[in-house]
């Protein structure tokens, strides 16, 4: 366990932003958790930060931030088609996927460059070209932060939806994931559904190696690198509305993207309407819509939490007027 006091978080979320917490407390072993019941961290005002990769401090945090960063990737069971492996809290994302890679496993490999750590990956079951988290995970480990109770949940008691899962709902707050169990296939296979992957991998042979790479490739073309420019990903989640609400909006804007959604729901693109509201590359002062997706807000350098504030409250307001569609931040807005 270390702890700090005082801490400052500009180094711990990728918006970059310069604020600071009573105390950090940084998980490096899962006993620690005993040290955090002693002191009742649970019971005063507390976050559970991995990655940062997810999340906009909007002031300072009176109050502790724990991180795990507890590691390791245990093989669970090994047969001919597939491999279970348990993998703590801590482990890098991108640690995972190269796992994967090494070992030939299939499943994951779409989700390749994602920032954050593995217990944030069932928390709002994070997908991206066609492959959500979810299509592996087999079982989330944790422990419920008021009485320390250990929990073990099936994939389906995670009720895992697009961006979504229990954690996010039910257990908002209430629980420390410690361990994700991913089972992945030995069997060659891949996911080709996302259009601008599949047209690439029509001009090469099929591996894991060039999925990935033309994974890493699409990314690259349209995300910032996160080490030069702060950003949090998506800052909101695509829209899911109905279909009667859908043709209604299609016949004022007939070029409107669309995806079919569960319960006869269509999912639009929030880009897309937030750069047709205009934003798309603009700026102010040090806040922004990236040029190439409009998606992501980004810290070119010194914003500040309220000028990242005032700015996505703009976009909201403007893809509001125009669509009469609400968004709703991705991001944890602290
Ligand atoms: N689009 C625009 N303008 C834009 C951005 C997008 O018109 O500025 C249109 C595109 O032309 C496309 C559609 O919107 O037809 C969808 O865009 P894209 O394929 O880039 O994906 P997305 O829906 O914007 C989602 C995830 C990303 C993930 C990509 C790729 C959400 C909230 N975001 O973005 O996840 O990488 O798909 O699968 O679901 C993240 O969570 O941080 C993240 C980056």
């Amino acid at each position: 366990m270390i702890v700090y006091w005082n801490h400052s978080l500009k180094d711990h979320n990728t918006f970059s932003i310069d604020v600071r917490c009573t105390q950090f407390f940084v998980m490096d072993q899962l006993d620690d958790r005993h040290i955090l019941q002693k002191e009742k961290i649970f019971a005063s005002p507390h976050y559970i930060l991995g990655g940062g990769s997810n999340v906009l401090f909007t002031k300072d945090f009176a109050g502790t931030i724990i991180h795990p960063a507890f590691k390791g990737i245990e093989v669970m069971e090994d047969s001919d088609q597939s491999r279970l492996i348990r993998v703590a809290a801590g482990e890098e994302w991108d640690d995972v996927i190269n796992y994967c890679l090494r070992n030939r496993l299939y499943g994951l490999e779409n989700l390749i460059g994602i920032p954050g750590c593995a217990g944030s990956a069932p928390v709002q079951n994070i997908g991206a070209y066609g492959v959500e988290a979810k299509d592996c995970i087999e079982r989330v480990e944790g422990f419920l932060t008021d009485n320390m109770q250990p929990f073990t949940l099936s994939a389906e008691e995670c009720c895992f939806g697009y961006r979504n899962s229990i954690f996010k709902k039910k257990l908002k707050g209430k629980c420390l994931i410690t361990h994700v169990w991913f089972r992945l296939s030995k069997t060659e296979h891949y996911t080709l559904t996302y259009k601008a992957l599949s047209d690439e991998m029509a001009q090469q042979n099929l591996s894991l190696e060039t999925i990935t790479q033309s994974i890493l490739r699409i990314r690259n073309s349209k995300l910032p690198d996160i080490r030069k420019i702060g950003c949090a990903g998506s800052f909101f989640k695509n829209p899911v509305i109905t279909e009667e609400r859908f043709q209604k909006l299609q016949a004022q804007h007939p070029d409107l993207v669309s995806h079919p959604a569960p319960g006869k729901k269509v999912k639009l693109s929030a880009g897309q309407l937030i750069e047709k509201a205009g934003w798309k590359g603009k700026r102010t002062g040090d806040a922004g819509i990236y040029p190439l997706q409009a998606l992501v807000l980004v810290n070119y350098g010194g914003a500040s939490p309220e000028e990242i504030q005032h700015l996505y409250k703009q976009v909201y307001s403007d893809v509001r007027k125009m669509f009469n569609i609400r968004l709703t931040p991705e991001v944890n807005i602290l």
